[in-house]
């Protein structure tokens, strides 16, 4: 009996993860994997292929043909899921505890409904964050096995915590074609391969080192985007490409 039970919640398991539309797979809607909420790639026989296609300011990417949809425009009426946002099931960095994952393996306080993102926690190497093991299990931080073992996944699929308020603890503001030619000094100099889509690098002209620069490949030329460190972890390290708590040698 035990058995029977078991075989068909494999099954049933197995079905549900198939049709839902989960971020970082293959959807099955429009043959996209959404990368992270607001970048995706394109699929070919549910394998995500090419490179990664940023979505348009203030769009996320979606279950919908179009891909790229308005956060604004996804209510809960609406049949276009918000694949690797909070009504994808997913809930990264969005307060309904208190605490919530902010990266695969990071997560952050809840004052209410806010984030306080003053400070960053990371779980422990192996562990992966994930609110969901926090409501049932009073953990937010699990081994990555027991996650697979109970069909769970990380919250968030991002690597590191970024937020996209710039603090300004600095005085320097590159325009856009100083980033981009930051961005191509740092590809020679820190010999980034080819194919590396995206990397961070620390913007020299800021001597403090509180900011630092994203660059992320567009055909010839470069995304980019000015970021800075918060406390606890002011600084970045240019070395370990995170944001620090001790000043790094060089800097100001
Ligand atoms: C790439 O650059 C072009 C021209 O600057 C821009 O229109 C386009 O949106 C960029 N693509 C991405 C994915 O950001
Ligand atoms: C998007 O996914 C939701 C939930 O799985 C589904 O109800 C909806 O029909 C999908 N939308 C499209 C355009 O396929
Ligand atoms: C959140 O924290 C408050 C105050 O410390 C506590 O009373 C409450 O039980 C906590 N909620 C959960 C879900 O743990
Ligand atoms: C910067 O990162 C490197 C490599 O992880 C580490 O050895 C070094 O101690 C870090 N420096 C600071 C100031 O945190």
């Amino acid at each position: 009996m035990k058995r029977t039970f078991l075989i068909i919640g494999i099954v049933f398991c197995g079905l549900s993860v198939a049709k839902a539309q989960n971020c970082q797979e293959c959807l099955t809607d429009n043959e996209v994997y959404c990368v992270d909420q607001t970048s995706y790639r394109n699929c070919i026989k549910s394998k995500p292929f090419g490179n990664v296609i940023r979505c348009p300011t203030d769009t996320v990417c979606t279950n919908s043909t179009n891909v790229c949809v308005k956060s604004s425009e996804l209510t809960q009426t609406t049949s276009i899921v918000d694949v690797c946002g909070a009504s994808g099931g997913n809930e990264c960095a969005t307060c309904n505890q208190n605490y919530t994952c902010v990266s695969k393996n990071q997560f952050a306080r809840c004052s209410g409904s806010t984030l306080v993102d003053s400070n960053i926690y990371e779980c422990d190497t192996d562990e992966i964050c994930s609110s969901k093991a926090l409501e049932h299990f009073d953990n937010i931080c699990a081994p990555s096995c027991v996650l697979d073992f109970l069909s769970l996944r990380a919250t968030c699929s991002n690597s590191e915590y970024t937020t996209t308020t710039t603090a300004a603890p600095t005085t320097v503001t590159p325009s856009i074609d100083q980033k981009k030619s930051a961005c191509s000094e740092a590809k020679t100099d820190l010999e980034i391969p080819e194919a590396t889509l995206f990397f961070f690098t620390i913007y020299k002209e800021d001597t403090s080192c509180h900011t630092y620069l994203y660059c992320q490949k567009n055909l010839s030329t470069w995304d980019t985007a000015y970021l800075s460190c918060k406390q606890p972890q002011p600084y970045f390290n240019s070395t370990s490409s995170l944001c620090v708590a001790t000043k790094p040698s060089g800097c100001s």
